[in-house]
């Protein structure tokens, strides 16, 4: 949500602004601007798009080598050019870019008025640029005007500020929002997010809650709100560039459904013991103990993570026979969970900034849950805020539709089940079976992959369709969910996703020669279920795409249009019968000219609540 970048050095800030916003703009893409000091403040700030910033600048000379830049994703007030960031106080003297949300802003913004403050925007943002300027008046230093702001708001913030006053300093501040500080030789990078800092340096800081950098071009210092020196330790971005660059591919979401045999293998790579038919997972060694007692598992995340989460619950329950429950985060944060010392709570999250998901462990956390990680972003908030955790390791996901990052949860939690699976009752015999069967996965979606044309042929039938239902039992019904949900978010298009057993209990009714139905039907222990169904859309005249197992030529009866993937386990089927969905929804989105990296709406990273 929103994405913001700073540099100080002695290079000119604005292509080092640009290039990071482009690289940031999946996380927000309503809105842009930036500023550039050197001497005077040059602001520039736009309604849409990175493109309509650089079209705005032009041939207009931006020049210094201290700026601050921003991409939004509105909350609190139109996306238009005045509610664009950065912001300022009212001399045009303190400048800042934010991300999070100002819970008191209101109230704050009402006592500024009274004090003769003018508002030129209708953001929550703008109040701390006039909160500054107002402890301005009684203290000369900027740092410590800033920390007293900080300390009058409740919400969250990713915050950068410059004072105009003060030359050749940023500020950075963060509260529950993700903030990095890129090290380079005599200046310093800024941003939201580590896919913005790649082209320039892989040496970074992450800062933690209720943490103010002060950055000039020769240093910099991390103190606490209270005033105390953090020390901080730098850290190394493994990613390459090429991971965040679309590399040939029409979109990043084609190309990371692409990605997923490799992000699959990096998954696995060093965790299974195929002959012993078990998993290592290091990320869990220190808690070992603890899991021996757990008697209960609670997982906690949102959109697509929620239904990878849906998945491991089946797979916990029926081969660690480990009790599961499944929760949206922002269910549980506010309801009366029951927790206690044999819970464990596992949050999954892509990015591990979701502001349900992260406020959701802070609650278990609180009542005293175990809590565990299966987070893709390496030292994200949730990453450090869990007691222990599994990373992906599948590389940055830049599109907005969550792709490879879910078929490599699905991965880690197929791992956790023989991990606490093998720990419990499972036998070697079932634990050498899995273990074999999830390593040959890499290469079974790529028989999927090849198959693309015959998948894009399908989508050109389909893409004038207006509704959609997606159907699966059992391993299968979180991928129906999971498919509407891919096909609604980047095409904007009416899909639902429905357990199959529950067609006849209302969806029947709506299908008819002009409704569409995506029926997951692998030759699994409920696939005779499956042909129920097909039959009775058939008896209907509803349009079929179904998805079944390689050799199954017996649903061709009920409908030409059928995508094969290959057998595998019952319990890994998802892995495989998500691959079509993701390159259906893709194909019928770019067939209807549908900006299918950043739809409509919607964000990457939810880091508002
Ligand atoms: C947003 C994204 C989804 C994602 C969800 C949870 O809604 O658009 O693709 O599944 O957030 O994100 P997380 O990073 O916690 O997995």
């Amino acid at each position: 949500m929103c994405g913001i970048i700073g540099y100080i050095g002695k290079k000119e800030a604005l292509p080092i602004l640009i290039e990071g916003l482009r690289r940031l703009e999946y996380r927000g893409y309503d809105s842009a601007g930036l500023v550039v000091f050197n001497q005077e403040i040059n602001c520039i700030k736009v309604a849409g798009r990175i493109s309509d910033l650089e079209k705005k600048i032009g041939a207009e000379k931006v020049e210094g080598t201290l700026g601050l830049a921003h991409t939004r994703w509105a909350t609190h007030g139109a996306p238009n050019e005045i509610n664009a960031h950065p912001h300022s106080d009212c001399s045009g003297r303190v400048w800042l870019v934010h991300n999070g949300i100002i819970e008191n802003y209101r109230q704050l913004k009402d006592g500024l008025i009274k004090k003769g403050h003018k508002f030129a925007s209708e953001t929550d943002s703008e109040v701390i640029a006039h909160l500054v300027e107002e402890e301005e008046k009684s203290e000369k230093s900027f740092i410590e005007a800033v920390r007293r702001a900080l300390l009058k708001i409740s919400g969250t913030y990713g915050l950068l500020l410059i004072d105009k006053d003060e030359p050749g300093k940023i500020i950075a501040a963060r509260l529950s929002s993700p903030l990095l500080l890129g090290i380079g030789k005599n200046e310093y990078y800024l941003a939201s997010d580590a896919a913005a800092l790649l082209p320039y340096t892989r040496e970074v800081i992450y800062l933690d809650d209720g943490e103010m950098a002060i950055i000039n071009n020769q240093d910099f210092r991390v103190l606490t709100l209270k005033k105390e020196e953090s020390k901080k330790e730098v850290s190394l971005i493994d990613w390459e560039i090429e991971q965040v660059e679309k590399t040939g591919f029409s979109h990043f979401m084609l190309k990371e459904i692409f990605e997923q045999p490799e992000a699959i293998r990096n998954a696995i790579r060093g965790r299974l013991i195929k002959d012993e038919g078990l998993a290592k997972l290091g990320g869990l060694e220190q808690v070992k103990d603890k899991l021996k007692e757990v008697k209960r598992i609670i997982i906690i995340s949102c959109g697509t993570s929620y239904y990878a989460g849906l998945l491991g619950e089946y797979m916990l329950e029926e081969y660690a026979t480990i009790p599961v429950e499944v929760e949206y985060a922002s269910e549980f944060r506010y309801r009366k969970p029951i927790i206690d010392k044999g819970t464990a709570v596992i949050v999954i999250s892509q990015s591990g900034e979701t502001a349900d998901s992260l406020a959701a462990l802070r609650e278990a956390k609180m009542k005293g849950a175990l809590t565990l990680g299966i987070v893709n972003v390496v030292g994200s908030s949730i990453a450090r805020e869990t007691e222990a955790g599994v990373y992906n390791h599948a590389g940055p996901e830049i599109g907005v539709a969550s792709t490879k990052s879910f078929t490599s949860q699905l991965i880690i939690l197929a791992l956790l089940t023989l991990f606490l699976g093998r720990a419990r009752q499972m036998s070697l015999v079932t634990g050498k079976r899995i273990a074999e069967e999830i390593s040959a996965l890499p290469e079974k979606i790529q028989f999927i992959l090849d198959q693309t044309d015959k998948i894009k042929t399908i989508a050109k039938k389909y893409q004038d369709f207006k509704n959609f239902l997606y159907l699966g039992r059992k391993y299968n019904f979180p991928i129906a969910l999971e498919g509407a949900l891919k096909l609604k978010e980047i095409s904007y298009l009416h899909a639902e996703g429905y357990a199959a057993g529950e067609m006849k209990h209302g969806p029947i009714a709506l299908i008819d020669q002009n409704f569409a139905t995506v029926l997951l039907a692998p030759q699994d222990s409920v696939y005779e279920k499956a042909l129920s169904n097909l039959e009775e859309i058939k008896a209907r005249g509803g349009q079929i795409v179904a998805v079944t197992t390689f050799g199954n030529q017996e649903i061709e009866k009920y409908t030409q249009d059928v995508i094969y993937i290959p057998k595998t386990l019952e319990m890994l089927t998802p892995v495989l019968s998500v691959v079509p969905l993701q390159l259906l929804a893709y194909y019928i989105a770019v067939l209807r000219g549908c900006d299918v990296d950043k739809p409509r709406n919607l964000a990457k990273s939810v880091t508002v609540e």
